[in-house]
C-alpha cells in the first residue's frame, strides 16, 4: 500500500491524487482519500483504481489537510468498504495505514470488546482505540502516543483529527515514510516519488518514531515525549524518470532503457582511469567474509542466483542464496565471518527486511544492493551499492535485474582483484558488449510480437527450460511471463524434465528452451527433442556460435558469465507481447504490488 498526506493552502485534493497515481505500483485494488474541508471531514472511497477516485472526488480547492491511500489488500478484501481512510465511530478520527497490525485482534477483545468494527481490516482497530485514549487523556498527542504503543507490527500512519485542522498525525514502524518539506506546507509519502513535484526535501524518520505535522514544522518525537533533531536530506530523483514520455507502458520503456542502464553502471563504478570504483568498506567486507549468504525475493532472488556464479566463479568465496520470506524458518548454520547481501530493487520489501533486522541483532555485517539508495534496507545496512537503474514503475521488474546482475558482476570482480585472483574477464568492457547486444534486442521487438502471437495463442501454461546459468534465467523468464499474461509459466532445469514435469506436456504447448552455454548445448537440445516428441511447440534461443538452423531467434555473442543479462532480454519482451496480446494490464497485473512492505 502506498499513503501520502498533505496539509497547507495549495489545492490538496490536487495533490493527493497526484501522488496516489505515483504510489499506485505499491497497490491499485482500492483506494481513497479525506480532506478538511471548512472544518468539514469529508472522506472518499473506492474499490479500483486512483483513476475512479478522481471521477468520485468532487471539486473541492478549499481543502487545507488532507490524508490519502492505495491499497493491496492484506487483511479485508478489497472493497469500498475495506479501502482506506477508516473512520473511527464519532467519525472524530480519520487514519490511513500501510502496513499489518498483528495484535489487532488481541487490542478489539481487551480493550474495545463491544465496539462493532464497521470494516474487515486491522487498520479500523487503531481509530476506535484513538477514541477510548483520548476520552480518557483528553489530549489527542496524548491519545496518539497510547495508541501507538499499544500496536504490535508494522505501520506507517496519517492520522487526522477533526477537531484539529492545524496537525497531523503521522508515526512509523518498519513500513517506509518520509516527511516532505515545503515553504508554508508540509507533505508525507511512502515514497518520495509521490511527492518530489511539491518538494525535494525530505526527513527520515525512524521505527517507533511519531511526527506532529503542521503547516511550518514537523516535530519528531520517540515515544517516550523526547524530541528528537533532525537534518532533511534531499532526494535525487528527477520528476520525469517516473513519467513514461511516449511509450505506451512503463514495462516497455523500462527494457528498452537496459542498454542505457549498463552504460550508467560502467560510469558509475569507473574512475577517470578506468579502474573499478568501490567503496574500500565494502571491499574490506567482502575480503575478510568466509561466506556470502544472499537474500531477496522474486526477481531480485534469481538475480542473486545467477550472482552466486559470479561471486563463486570469479572471487572464490561460497555464496548460498535464500529466499527472505524463508530464511529464518530455516535457518543455515552460518559460517564464522558471514557477509550478508540483501538485493532489493525498492529496498523496502518486508520479507528482506526482518531477514536484515535478525541478523543485525545477530551482530553480522550486511550490504544491500538497490536502487533506492535512502530505503530502508539501505539505511539500515552497513553498506550500499546502488544499481542506477533510475526509477522501476512497472510491477514486473526487468531493468531492476539485469542492473543487480551487473553490479553483482563488479563486485565479484573487485573482490577477487583484491584478493589478488588472476582473472581473465574485464567486467567493463565485457558489460559494454552485453549492453550493446541488448540493444540490438530491443531493436527486434517486432521478432517477439510475431512470435507471441504465431504460438502462444491462447495457451494456458508455457514452460521455461534450461541448464546451468541459463535455468536461473528460465525462472526469471517464466516469472515475468506469468506476472504480467496470467499464462501458467514455470521454469525447469533441463534436466528436471524427464522428473516429472514431462507428464505436463501436451500437443502445442509452448517450450521456450534457453540455449547460451556451450557445456550444455547438447544437453539441453535433448531435452528440446524430447518435449517436441511429446507434441510441445519447442522455440530455441540461442547464442551466436552456438545455434542450429531451427532455433526460433539467436542472440549475439557475450562472455559466457554474462549471458543472463542479455537472455532475459527476450523473455521480457515475449512476456510483454503475451500480456498485450490477452489485453492485460501490463504495468499492473492483478493482485500483485511492486514493493510489498508486509510479510
Ligand atoms: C514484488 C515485485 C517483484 C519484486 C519483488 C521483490 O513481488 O512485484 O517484481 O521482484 O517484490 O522486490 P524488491 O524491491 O525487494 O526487489
Amino acid at each position: 500500500c502506498g499513503i501520502v498526506g498533505y496539509i497547507g493552502a495549495h489545492d490538496t485534493k490536487e495533490i493527493l491524487l497526484n501522488g496516489l497515481e505515483k504510489l499506485e505500483y505499491r497497490g491499485y485494488d482500492s483506494a481513497g482519500m479525506a480532506v478538511m474541508n471548512n472544518q468539514e471531514l469529508k472522506r472518499f472511497k473506492v474499490k479500483g483504481r486512483i483513476a475512479a477516485l478522481r471521477e468520485r472526488v468532487p471539486d473541492i480547492r478549499t481543502a487545507t489537510m488532507g490524508i490519502g491511500h492505495t491499497r493491496w489488500a492484506t487483511h479485508g478484501m478489497p472493497s469500498e468498504e475495506n479501502a482506506h481512510p477508516h473512520t473511527s465511530a464519532t467519525g472524530r478520527f480519520t487514519i490511513v495505514h500501510n502496513g499489518v497490525i498483528e495484535n489487532y485482534l488481541d487490542l478489539k477483545n481487551e480493550y474495545l470488546p463491544d465496539t462493532e468494527l464497521l470494516s474487515k481490516t486491522d487498520t479500523e482497530i487503531i481509530v476506535q482505540l484513538m477514541e477510548k485514549n483520548c476520552d480518557e487523556t483528553q489530549s489527542t498527542v496524548e491519545a496518539f502516543r497510547e495508541t501507538i504503543r499499544m500496536l504490535k507490527g508494522s505501520y506507517a500512519i496519517g492520522l487526522i483529527d477533526a477537531e484539529d485542522e492545524d496537525t497531523m498525525f503521522v508515526a512509523k514502524n518498519k513500513s517506509p515514510l518520509l516527511i516532505g518539506l515545503g515553504d508554508g506546507f508540509n507533505v508525507i509519502a511512502s515514497d518520495s516519488m509521490a511527492t518530489l513535484k511539491e518538494t525535494d526535501q525530505y526527513l527520515e524518520i525512524n521505527d517507533r518514531e511519531m511526527v506532529l505535522v503542521t503547516r511550518h514544522a514537523a516535530e519528531i518525537q520517540k515515544l517516550d515525549g523526547s524530541i528528537v533533531e533532525r537534518e532533511p536530506f534531499t532526494a535525487q530523483m528527477d520528476v520525469r524518470d517516473t513519467e513514461k514520455g511516449t511509450y505506451p507502458h512503463f514495462m516497455l520503456k523500462e527494457i528498452d532503457e537496459q542498454p542505457f542502464v549498463m552504460r550508467k553502471i560502467i560510469q558509475k563504478y569507473q574512475d577517470e582511469n578506468n579502474h573499478l570504483k568501490l567503496d574500500g568498506d565494502i571491499r574490506r567486507a567482502m575480503q575478510t567474509c568466509d561466506r556470502v549468504y544472499i537474500i531477496a525475493a522474486g526477481t531480485s532472488y534469481h538475480a542473486g542466483l545467477v550472482g552466486k556464479q559470479f561471486i563463486e566463479k570469479l572471487s572464490n568465496i561460497p555464496v548460498e542464496v535464500h529466499v527472505a520470506s524463508e530464511f529464518s524458518y530455516n535457518m543455515p548454520l552460518l559460517s564464522d565471518r558471514p557477509l550478508f547481501v540483501f538485493i532489493s530493487q525498492s529496498g523496502e520489501t518486508a520479507d528482506s527486511r526482518s531477514v536484515l533486522v535478525q541478523i543485525k541483532e545477530m551482530g553480522h555485517p550486511a550490504l544491500t544492493i538497490t536502487n533506492v539508495p535512502g530505503s530502508t534496507l539501505s539505511r539500515e545496512a552497513d553498506y550500499t551499492l546502488n544499481l542506477h537503474a533510475g526509477p522501476e514503475i512497472a510491477v514486473a521488474s526487468t531493468k531492476a535485474y539485469t542492473a543487480q546482475m551487473a553490479v553483482l558482476a563488479i563486485l565479484a570482480v573487485d573482490t577477487a582483484r583484491a584478493k589478488e585472483i588472476a582473472l581473465d574477464f574485464d567486467p567493463m568492457q565485457e558489460l559494454a558488449i552485453a549492453a550493446n547486444a541488448m540493444e540490438s534486442l530491443t531493436d527486434q521487438k517486432e521478432t517477439f510480437d510475431e512470435l507471441v502471437r504465431d504460438n502462444f495463442g491462447t495457451t494456458r501454461n508455457a514452460f521455461f527450460i534450461g541448464r546451468s546459468t541459463d535455468y536461473f534465467v528460465c525462472l526469471e523468464g517464466a516469472l515475468k511471463l506469468k506476472e504480467i499474461s496470467y499464462i501458467q509459466a514455470e521454469g525447469f532445469a533441463g534436466g528436471e524434465l524427464k522428473h516429472g514435469t514431462l507428464a505436463l506436456i501436451e500437443e502445442d504447448t509452448p517450450v521456450i528452451a534457453l540455449a547460451t552455454q556451450e557445456n550444455v548445448n547438447d544437453s539441453i537440445r535433448s531435452n528440446v527433442q524430447e518435449v517436441a516428441a511429446r507434441g510441445a511447440n519447442a522455440m530455441v534461443i540461442s547464442m551466436h556460435g552456438l545455434e542450429q538452423d531451427t532455433d526460433a531467434f539467436v542472440i549475439p555473442h557475450v562472455h559466457e558469465l554474462l549471458t543472463p543479462l542479455v537472455g532475459v532480454v527476450p523473455m521480457q519482451l515475449l512476456a510483454y507481447y503475451a500480456a498485450l496480446h490477452r489485453g492485460c494490464d501490463v504495468d499492473k497485473p492483478r493482485n500483485l504490488a511492486k514493493s510489498v512492505t508486509v510479510e
